[in-house]
């Protein structure tokens, strides 16, 4: 074993490419690779010292490796943080997920994968937001609303590039969680956004994060049933109830949409509930591991 790991530690000790800004996937992967051969890697003192002094070296050189990539990571984050605060966020981030090939192929010049999972995007953005860990929600749940957890990133840039958003628009994520949508579609698109979030502490470090990095999203501590929905363009639902709240929340949209065209993206299992409703159309066949658009009638 021990083998195994030192040829993999030699490796990446010698490619020095990897230092290199934009080889962040690359580096993703080798952190990975360490990972799978090291999973006490970052308990290894005791260890370190009760094995032979061979594997202690190699154990002691996958360190140093994994703190050279980490920092390398570190750094490009930061320099992204930079253009997001000169308001150049949108190039900044979006180089990371444009392909050409894609673009030629079907005109959306974003690639978002295989539709599941997270993958190395969610890495770039939670080392560029930075969210401090949530206090412990405090929120007396009802059954139907639905605990957090973020949209995958390559959806976000997803609906970046496919709902055609502009600074006009202002984006209403209902239950927006630690507010990586808001964010990432005001950084990217230029629009206002905003979250509704039933978590005060989700709200709290939203808010910071938007404020650290001069971005134009504001965040309400709010039940989405009675939130202010009047100023919305584009509403975002990752799921975020079911049952008779998604009814309550559905109705109300509908009722803006009777003086206004609206948009509603949806991911999850409520776009097979959003699909159902006679005021909207949606733009493609709806897929409940796919952001879907639909548009209302007008
Ligand atoms: C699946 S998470 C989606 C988070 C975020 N929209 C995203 O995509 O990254 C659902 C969120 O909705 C919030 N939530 C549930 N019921 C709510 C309600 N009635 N009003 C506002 N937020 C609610 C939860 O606290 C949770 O943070």
């Amino acid at each position: 074993m021990i083998d195994a790991i030192e040829r993999v530690v030699r490796e990446l000790e010698e490619d020095r490419s990897l230092l290199e800004p934009d080889r962040l996937r690359e580096r993703l992967e080798a952190l990975d690779r360490l990972d799978a051969y090291l999973p006490f890697l970052s308990d290894v003192p005791q260890a370190v010292l009760g094995v032979e002094s061979n594997d202690a070296g190699v154990y002691l050189r996958a360190r140093a490796v994994c703190a050279r990539l980490e920092a390398a990571n570190g750094e490009l984050y930061e320099a992204i943080r930079g253009e997001i605060r000169r308001g150049r966020g949108h190039d900044a981030l979006l180089r990371w997920v444009r392909s050409p090939e894609r673009e030629a192929r079907v005109g959306v010049g974003y690639d978002v994968g295989d539709g599941v999972g997270y993958d190395y995007l969610d890495e770039l953005v939670s080392g560029v937001l930075q969210f401090e860990e949530p206090d412990a929600g405090e929120v007396a749940r009802e059954p139907e609303m639905v605990f957090y957890q973020p949209t995958p990133a390559h959806h976000i840039f997803d609906l970046v590039g496919g709902a055609g958003l502009t600074a006009e628009d202002v984006l209403v994520d209902l239950g927006s969680g630690l507010g990586h949508v808001p964010l990432l579609v005001s950084i990217c698109t230029g629009a206002s956004s905003v979250g509704i979030e039933l978590e005060a502490a989700y709200v709290e470090r939203a808010r910071q994060c938007a404020q650290r990095l001069n971005v134009k999203a504001t965040f309400f501590c709010e039940d989405a049933r009675v939130a202010d929905l009047s100023r919305g363009t584009v509403f975002y639902l990752y799921t975020p109830f079911v049952g008779s709240i998604l009814r309550d929340v559905l109705d109300r949209l509908r009722r803006e949409a009777a003086s206004r065209r609206i948009r509603i993206c949806t991911y999850g299992p409520c776009t097979a509930v959003v699909a159902e409703e006679p005021w909207l159309e949606a733009a493609a066949a709806p897929e409940m591991d796919r952001i879907v658009l639909f548009r209302s009638r007008g």
